[in-house]
């Protein structure tokens, strides 16, 4: 590890594996001694609020660790391991060390299979493991052979973590009914969506497990939405601009309960990387937009939808009892098709897990073996 000071910042390099830099209230702030952060809960004891942003320290010692002594004698050292994890690189958000996700069209989605055997993730962590990278990486895949019966979807999602309780329940049967709740109990086609975008909470991990299907119709298409809003992007950046800049209303109500959350149709992050796709025609509340934008933002919501609904990104399977598809519903947006419900049953379950609990659960995974450090 080789140290170069300068008046306002250090920088960090390392034989072939990089650089970063901060200015010196960075270090000061990160400091992982038992006086500035809570040994065991490991949380900051130290008031970041009552840092001089320009603070400097009195000398900088390096060895195989890098040591910062401050005026008024504290020392703060840091490993090379921690520098190169955490120290901030010309690449912004660079240090979440989360990979980047994999796009695909329908074609794709056909070709490469997501299968994880139910028996598999129950008895160990290797099938778990595989189930959760698919996911983090593709945005969705199957678990086969999960018993056909109400009450294993629950089972399959608590391997991953706690159940998301909604309005709809722990979990919720999709049937053709006589008074149904939202359009997926009915026989009715569902255009490409993601789920109940009125909740700022947005429902993270998607299951959605067939029971029993035996009616004509009903076939499940997935799109992946990052790549449909890439798509966007690059043939209609004003639309594009409008989906991710302007905040529209998505509001579900019955009975018993009113949600309501304003947000944009796509999220973006300050590296203009997609993080999040609401689209949800049919839960949109009446645009209450500057009466000027109202056109243009039907433009770019019929822009977004042509885009979604492209044969070309649509990978369209038909469910079996015993399956059951899985998808990160802030990516990847879920459709099906009409069904006959005079021609047989068609009975799935589906539930939600929270996206932060999977990723935790597949960070958890990934670092068996190695050994536990605090961050
Ligand atoms: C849903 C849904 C799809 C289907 O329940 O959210 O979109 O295949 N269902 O019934
Ligand atoms: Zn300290
Ligand atoms: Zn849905």
């Amino acid at each position: 590890m080789q140290i170069d000071r300068f008046v306002d910042r250090l920088e960090v390099s390392w034989e072939n594996a990089g650089a970063g830099q901060a200015p010196y209230v960075w270090f000061r702030d990160n400091c992982l001694c038992p006086a500035c952060r809570h040994p065991q809960a490991w949380e900051r004891t130290l008031d970041t609020v009552a840092l001089d942003p320009d603070l400097r320290p009195a000398a900088v010692e390096s060895s195989v660790d890098l040591t910062l002594v401050w005026d008024d004698g504290h020392r703060t050292t840091f490993t090379s391991d921690w520098l190169r994890e955490h120290l901030p690189t010309p690449a912004p958000g660079a240090a979440s060390g989360e990979p980047e996700p994999v796009l695909w069209t329908g074609a794709d989605a056909r070709r490469a299979p997501a299968d994880v055997d139910f028996p598999e993730i129950m008895q160990g962590d290797a099938g778990l493991l595989r189930l959760l990278r698919l996911i983090r990486d593709r945005g969705f895949a199957f678990v086969r052979n999960v018993p056909a019966r109400a009450g294993a979807v629950v089972v399959l999602a608590e391997r991953i973590a706690f159940v998301q309780e909604t309005n709809f329940g722990r979990s919720f049967s999709v049937v053709s009914k006589p008074d149904p709740e939202n359009l997926a109990f009915t026989a009715g086609r569902l255009t490409p969506h993601t789920d109940v975008p009125n909740r700022r909470a947005l429902p993270g991990l998607q299951f959605l497990h067939c029971i029993d299907f035996r009616a004509r119709g009903g076939d499940s298409i997935l799109i992946d939405g990052y790549l449909a809003a890439s798509r966007l992007r690059q043939a209609d950046p004003e639309a594009h601009d409008l989906l991710t800049s302007v905040p529209i209303p998505y509001r579900f109500s019955d009975e018993g309960h009113d949600i309501i959350n304003r947000s944009p149709v796509i999220g973006v992050d300050n590296a203009g990387r997609h993080t999040e796709i609401r689209f949800h025609p049919a839960l949109m509340a009446p645009l209450d937009l500057a009466p000027d934008l109202i056109r243009p933002y039907y433009r770019a919501l019929s822009a977004f939808g042509r885009i979604v609904r492209d044969p070309d990104l649509a990978f369209v399977f038909r469910m079996q009892p015993g399956d059951c598809q899985m998808f990160d519903n802030r990516r990847v947006l879920h459709a099906r098709e009409e069904f006959d419900p005079n021609s047989g049953p068609r009975h799935l379950e589906g539930c939600y897990v929270d996206r932060d609990d999977f990723l935790s659960r597949l960070r958890v995974l990934e670092r068996r073996g190695a050994d536990f450090r605090r961050h």
